[in-house]
């Protein structure tokens, strides 16, 4: 069994998706624990109804990120996983963290990447005038919200969709895609060459 250890720093909607999806289809994968930034983060009161380990690295107890970087690792590593998944967790992580979990951590971008990396994803498509719009699952590099991309989503952006429209809309696709992504990662379905995923049996990687 790969061991799963998620991260969120809120609700934690993508986490529950991921952690459902994996009971009921019965993945070679446990979630071994669901840790945040924060602990107010409601998913964490989630998990562990649902019996997952939780804990909190309280970013304000930490006067220096790496100092954070590396309680956040200590946390992470006592679950042993076998993948880390990033579930709406809003902090930037130092390079050398993300190079311990090289190639076994995927993180959601709420946008088609490389476009509109950051905050308020939603509201620059709008700006821009953007017609599709989506999510995407990578892995993750010391680049924020960059990184081999696994699977994206597609959504058109309708006459009169306001922020919290467009948000809703990739977030039901968010909840599809980010599980599938694990889904092959734990059965070893995806292979990386050149900065680029493909599943070995080349099922579709666009939800549109
Ligand atoms: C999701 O929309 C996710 O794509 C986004 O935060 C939300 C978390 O929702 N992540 C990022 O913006 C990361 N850069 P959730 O807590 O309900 O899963």
């Amino acid at each position: 069994m790969k061991r799963i250890v998620i991260l969120v720093s809120g609700r934690g909607s993508n986490m529950q998706a991921i952690v459902s999806r994996c009971r009921s289809e019965g993945w070679p994968a446990d979630v071994a624990a669901v840790l945040a930034d924060r602990g107010s983060a409601a998913g964490l009161a989630w998990a562990a109804e649902q019996g997952i380990a939780t804990a909190a690295v309280e970013f304000k107890a930490y006067g220096r990120r790496e100092d954070f970087d590396a309680a956040l690792a200590e946390a992470i590593d006592a679950h042993a996983p076998d993948l880390v998944v990033l579930a709406g967790f809003m902090r930037i992580l130092g390079a050398e963290f993300v190079r311990r979990y090289e190639g076994r951590m995927l993180n959601i971008h709420p946008s088609l990447l490389p476009a509109f990396p950051g905050l308020h994803t939603h509201r620059r498509a709008l700006e821009a005038g953007c017609k599709a719009v989506g999510a995407t699952v990578h892995l993750v590099t010391p680049e924020l919200d960059h990184g081999p991309i696994v699977m994206q989503s597609v959504v058109p952006v309708r006459a009169g969709d306001d922020e919290a429209a467009l948000a809703a809309r990739v977030l039901a696709t968010e909840h599809m895609i980010y599980p599938l992504s694990v889904r092959w990662f734990v059965e070893g379905e995806l292979e990386v060459e050149g900065g680029l995923v493909r599943h070995r049996r080349g099922a579709s990687q666009l939800l549109a």
